[in-house]
């Protein structure tokens, strides 16, 4: 990855190749499970992450030609060990940690000076409407334009329906049908500068129905990674919300993510 490259352009040519891949008999993004409890046992700081956890989210996050993991990870059971804060301090150390894994498997580049981990939490209904188009996070399956890997944990959630996360594995299905990126996938329309990759409204269906699943309404028991990298093709979208409760709604989650320095 060159001091110039472009993000956007890496995207495309990177999911233009996925038509040459060959789609296995698997289930969908299937075994993205990690249980909390598998790894962790009460009385815990959520500081302390052990590596076995980060190598066994990882182990699932990565695509390559040894290893095609579902390109996923959904780690359950935090509420056995954690309230919402020590939840989200946990999340926070907890993608470090897979980072760090992630990435000296899958990414060259200088650890302490070519990315950057960002934390935040979004609040759908109220985010700044100049930086997307709109106040709510859930939109068409899309991959997002900057982050290489990037975690949620959803919470509080209240005063609503639907919301439901969805993830596409749009690799096979591109190689299954030979597509490629234009027959596929259409630029986003942002205020800001630069797009990301948005799934076209006539593949929707039948991408959900062949490689997508959903991992249910999202909640502080949950974290979900998704492996962002150019060439691994997994997209994610959301249920419409609807708001059941005005007075208690809100619908906040919290994101880590990262990207890479280098690319523009
Ligand atoms: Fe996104």
């Amino acid at each position: 990855m060159g001091s110039s490259t472009d993000m956007m352009t890496l995207r495309k040519s990177a999911l233009d190749k996925l038509a040459d891949t060959h789609p296995s008999n698997r289930e969908p993004l299937a075994g993205l499970e990690v249980k909390l409890g598998d790894y962790l046992s009460a009385p815990i700081r959520p500081n302390e992450i052990p590596p076995a956890l980060a190598r066994a989210v990882s182990d699932l996050l990565i695509r390559d030609d040894d290893q095609i993991g579902p390109g996923a990870a959904l780690v359950t059971g935090l509420l056995e060990f954690f309230e919402l804060e020590r939840a989200r301090s946990f999340h926070q150390a907890l993608f470090s940690a897979v980072w760090e894994v992630f990435r000296q498997r899958t990414v060259d580049g200088d650890p302490e000076k070519d990315f950057r981990l960002k934390t935040g939490t979004i609040s759908d209904g109220a985010i700044p409407i100049e930086l997307y188009g709109s106040s709510w996070s859930f939109k068409a399956f899309h991959i997002d334009r900057d982050a290489l890997l990037f975690s949620h944990l959803y919470g509080p959630v209240v005063g609503f329906t639907g919301g439901e996360l969805h993830l596409i594995d749009i690799r096979p299905y591109m190689g299954r049908h030979s597509l490629r990126f234009d027959d596929v996938f259409e630029w986003s329309d942002e205020p800001t500068d630069g797009c990301k990759p948005v799934l076209r409204s006539e593949h929707t269906q039948s991408a959900l129905a062949e490689y997508g699943r959903t991992t249910g309404s999202m909640g502080p028991d949950q974290i979900v990674f998704v492996n962002n990298l150019p060439d691994t093709g997994v997209l994610h979208g959301a249920t419409p919300v609807v708001v059941t409760d005005p007075e208690s709604f809100i619908r906040e989650y919290h994101r880590c993510s990262v990207k890479d320095l280098r690319l523009c």
